[in-house]
C-alpha cells in the first residue's frame, strides 16, 4: 500500500514533524539526503507506520496519487535543489509542501515556477520549536487553496488545538503563509525585547534578585500578560547554574544571536513603507547586543546619569513596569497587524487578520491570552485599521499610559535604554497627534530642492520662492 504523505528532511523540526503526522494516525513516508539519519528514525520508530525510503525516485513511487511531499529542509538553497529533484518524478496535481522558514518572495518564486509545471506548492510557516513539531505547532498554509483542502486534513491534525480549535487556518496565495510566520517572528522579537527591557529596570533600579524576578513573572503569567514567553521567563529566573551556583541568567552572555526572520519583517516593513518601529529597535538591539567588545570600551569611557537610590514605592514601580509592558506590546501587535494589511493590499492576498490572530493562540511561541482580545477585535470589525482603535485596546492604553510613561521617564532618568518601551509610546504619541511637524519638514524639502509642499488651506501642489 502507498503511503499518505511524505516528509524530506529529517533533521529534528522534520523528524519531530513525521512522527507527529505518524501519531494522529497517519501513514508517512521519510526521506533524508544521508541514510543516516533515516536508518536512526526507523530504529527509534519502531512498529510505527513510517516506510524510510533511500532515493527520490523510490521516495516518490511510495506516495499515494496525488502526492503530498512535506519538504523539511535548510531554507534558501537546499529548498530549491530539494524542488528540483522531485520535479521530474512527480505528475501533475501533486503538491510539494515547504515547512521551512522560507524567505516569502522566494515561497512566491517556486509557487509560480511549480504552477507553471502543473505542480502545485504550498508554503507554510509552523512555529514551536522542536518540541511544538511533536505535540502541536501553528501552522500558517499559503498557496492554492485547491492544495490546501487537501492538505488540510493531516496539518489540522497535527496542529496545537485551542479549545479544540486547530492553530491551523488557511492565510491565503503563494508567499501568504510564508509572510505570515515571518511577522509572527517579527513580533516574537518584538515581546522578547520588552520583557528583556522590563528585566533591566526591574534589576538596575530596585536590584531585585532572581527569585524575585521568578515571583515577579509569575504573579504577570497569572494576567494580562499571561503568555507562553512570559511563563518561560519565569522558569528561566528559578534555574541556577551548577558549576558557580549563580542564577543561569548570570552567567549568560549578553550577546544575541539571531537567524534572519526578524531583520526580514523590518525589510519589509521598509519597503511597504509601514512604521514597524517597534519590532524593528527589537532588531536593531540585538545588533547593539552583539557589539560586547565594542561595548564594554565605550563603557570604560562614556559615562551615564548620576543615579540616587530608589526610593519610591517598590510595589508600584513593579506595577507600572508590567503596565509599560502591556501597553508596549499593544503597540508592537497594532504595527505587526498593520504591516500585514499593507502586504495583504500589496500583494493581493486578502489576508484574514481575527484567523491569523486565533491561530497564533496556541503551540507557537508568541501564544498567548491576549491573542483572543485581538481575534475580538477583528470580529467586532473585520475592517480595523489599527489595533489601538479598537475599544478593548483603547481603553488599556489611556489608563496605562500614566504609568508607561513614568516607567520611561525613570529609565531615561538612570541611563538604562529602553528602546522598546520608548519607540512603542513615540507610535502610539505619533499616531494620535492631529498636526506633526512635518510640515516644516516639506517646508525644508522644497526650500533646498523644491520638491514642492500642499497647503492646509487650498488643494494643490505648491512652490515657495525661499531665497
Ligand atoms: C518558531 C520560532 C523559530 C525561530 C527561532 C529562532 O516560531 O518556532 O520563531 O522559527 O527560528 O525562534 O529565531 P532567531 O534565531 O532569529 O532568534
Amino acid at each position: 500500500a502507498k503511503q499518505q504523505i511524505g516528509v524530506i528532511g529529517l533533521a529534528v523540526m522534520g523528524k519531530n514533524l513525521a512522527l507527529n503526522i505518524e501519531s494522529r494516525g497517519f501513514s508517512v513516508s521519510v526521506y533524508n539526503r544521508s541514510p543516516e539519519k533515516t536508518h536512526d528514525l526507523l530504529k527509534e520508530a519502531e512498529g510505527k507506520n513510517l516506510t524510510g525510503t533511500f532515493s527520490i525516485e523510490e521516495f516518490v513511487a511510495s506516495l499515494e496519487s496525488p502526492r503530498q511531499i512535506l519538504i523539511m529542509v535548510q531554507a534558501g538553497k537546499a529548498t530549491d535543489a530539494t524542488i528540483e529533484q522531485l520535479i521530474p518524478h512527480l505528475d501533475e496535481g501533486d503538491i510539494i509542501i515547504d515547512g521551512g522558514n522560507a524567505y516569502f518572495p522566494d515561497t512566491q518564486r517556486r509557487s509560480k515556477m511549480l504552477e507553471e509545471k502543473g505542480l502545485r506548492f504550498i508554503g507554510t510557516g509552523v512555529s514551536g520549536g522542536e518540541e511544538g513539531a511533536l505535540k502541536g505547532p501553528a501552522i500558517m498554509p499559503g498557496g492554492q487553496e485547491s492544495a490546501y483542502e487537501l492538505v488540510k486534513p493531516i496539518l489540522t491534525a497535527i496542529s496545537a488545538k485551542v479549545n479544540g480549535d486547530p492553530c491551523c487556518t488557511y492565510i491565503g496565495p503563494d508567499g501568504a503563509g510564508h509572510y505570515v510566520k515571518m511577522v509572527h517572528n517579527g513580533v516574537e522579537y518584538g515581546d522578547m525585547q520588552l520583557i528583556c527591557e522590563a528585566y533591566h529596570l526591574l534589576k538596575s533600579v530596585l536590584d531585585v534578585s532572581a527569585e524575585e524576578l521568578h515571583e515577579i513573572f509569575t504573579e504577570w503569567n497569572k494576567g494580562e500578560l499571561d503568555s507562553y514567553l512570559i511563563e518561560i521567563t519565569a522558569d528561566i529566573f528559578s534555574k541556577y547554574d551548577e558549576a558557580t551556583g549563580k542564577p543561569m541568567v548570570d552567567v549568560i552572555l549578553d550577546s544575541a544571536g539571531q537567524k534572519g526572520t526578524g531583520k526580514w519583517t523590518s525589510q519589509s516593513a521598509l519597503d511597504l513603507g509601514v512604521p514597524l518601529s517597534m519590532i524593528t529597535e527589537s532588531v536593531f538591539s540585538r545588533f547593539l547586543s552583539a557589539m560586547k567588545e565594542e561595548r564594554v570600551a565605550a563603557s570604560k569611557v562614556l559615562s551615564g546619569p548620576q543615579t540616587a537610590t530608589f526610593e519610591g514605592d517598590k510595589k508600584e514601580f513593579i506595577e507600572n513596569v508590567r503596565k509599560a509592558l502591556f501597553a508596549s506590546k499593544i503597540v508592537s501587535y497594532a504595527q505587526g497587524f498593520a504591516q500585514m494589511r499593507a502586504a495583504s493590499d500589496e500583494y493581493g492576498w486578502d489576508l484574514k487578520y481575527g484567523n491569523i490572530a486565533m491561530i497564533f493562540r496556541g503551540g507557537c511561541i508568541i501564544r498567548s491570552q491576549f491573542l483572543q482580545n485581538i481575534k475580538d477585535a477583528y470580529d467586532r470589525d473585520a475592517g480595523l485599521k489599527n489595533l489601538l482603535l479598537d475599544p478593548y485596546f483603547k481603553n488599556i492604553v489611556q489608563t496605562y499610559q500614566d504609568a508607561w510613561r513614568k516607567v520611561i521617564s525613570a529609565a531615561v532618568a538612570h541611563g538604562i535604554p529602553v528602546p522598546g518601551f520608548s519607540s512603542a509610546l513615540a507610535y502610539y504619541d505619533s499616531y494620535r497627534t492631529e498636526r506633526l511637524p512635518a510640515n516644516l519638514l516639506q517646508a525644508q524639502r522644497d526650500y533646498f530642492g523644491a520638491h514642492t509642499f500642499q497647503r492646509v488651506d487650498k488643494e494643490g501642489v505648491f512652490h515657495h520662492q525661499w531665497f
